[in-house]
């Protein structure tokens, strides 16, 4: 799961997914491509609309995305087009390039939509992508599952 902060949302679509699948047998990560966050806590209000839902996220430290990661990891969810763009130029085959998705595809297929980056807004802009990450997410549970 990758956004830009690796505070917001992909530490949310981490610890979603996490809650639908069974840890032991798929490894879940998020990341960001940007450096900013690096070993800190998801930002509070990520937080909180976890702790809303039963989804704790508190134990996770942001990280930055890797090249390795396309070694170590099967499928790579963006949440927007940006953030695709950033991963994309870090792959070196087209194997790579394949496992980079756009995560709302999962539920609007082929539509290339954004996850909002909720950052600079309000508490309704996370709510709001909680919901979207939890759709997306029993998509993917179920095709893991
Ligand atoms: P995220 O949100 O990509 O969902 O974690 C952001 C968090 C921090 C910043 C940008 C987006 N930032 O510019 O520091």
């Amino acid at each position: 799961m990758v956004c830009l902060g690796n505070i917001c949302r992909s530490p949310l679509a981490e610890g979603i997914l996490k809650s639908k699948v069974d840890p032991s047998k798929v490894l879940i990560e998020s990341a960001g491509t940007g450096h900013w966050h690096v070993g800190e806590q998801p930002d509070k209000r990520s937080i909180a609309v976890g702790k809303k839902y039963n989804i704790d996220i508190t134990q996770q430290r942001g990280r930055q995305f890797d090249k390795s990661d396309f070694d170590n990891f099967d499928e790579i969810f963006v949440m927007d087009n940006s953030n695709k763009e950033d991963v994309l130029a870090l792959a070196t085959s087209n194997a790579d390039r394949e496992k980079v998705k756009l995560i709302l595809n999962e539920i609007f297929p082929g539509e290339n939509v954004d996850v909002p980056d909720p950052y600079f807004g309000g508490d309704s802009g996370f709510e709001n992508v909680y919901k979207m990450l939890d759709e997306a997410c029993d998509q993917i549970a179920a095709r893991l599952n």
